[in-house]
């Protein structure tokens, strides 16, 4: 079943700039190119590790372990590094009164390791602190 969070103000994402979000241990990454917004579960399909966040470098995302890219609109791989690894699993994001909407469903929750999903949390409280902090 699926549940829509809201990501952001459509207007207050920036071009490029992921946006990052954990929803029940998964992470989520939501990022604006030209006139597409794409959402991914930011799980790399290479060791299956939280991309929390990726990189971004040349126009791609880089995972942060190993440095596969993907193509930040599709989320196939770009360059797999000589890894075995697949494209991101998409996720579907709406887009109501000027507000992007996450489509998070339960069945991402299996592509995402137990300890994997405590980790992603624990970064996720972090990173709210710190924008508590900033405010
Ligand atoms: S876990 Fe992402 S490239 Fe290895």
């Amino acid at each position: 079943m699926a549940e829509l969070i809201p990501v952001a103000l459509l207007e207050r994402l920036k071009e490029m700039e992921p946006v990052c979000l954990e929803h029940g241990g998964v992470p989520y990454c939501v990022i604006k190119v030209g006139a597409e917004v794409s959402a991914f579960v930011a799980i790399c399909t290479h060791k299956k590790l939280a991309m929390f966040p990726p990189k971004l470098k040349k126009g791609l995302l880089v995972c942060p372990h190993h440095k596969v890219s993907f193509d930040p609109v599709t989320g196939e791989v770009v360059n797999d590094r000589g890894k075995t690894v697949n494209d991101l699993s998409p996720v579907n994001v709406e887009i109501v009164d000027g507000i992007v909407l996450l489509e998070t469903r339960k069945r991402h929750r299996k592509l995402v390791s137990k300890s994997e999903r405590r980790w992603v949390e624990k970064e996720n409280r972090k990173l709210e602190k710190m924008r508590e902090d900033n405010e």
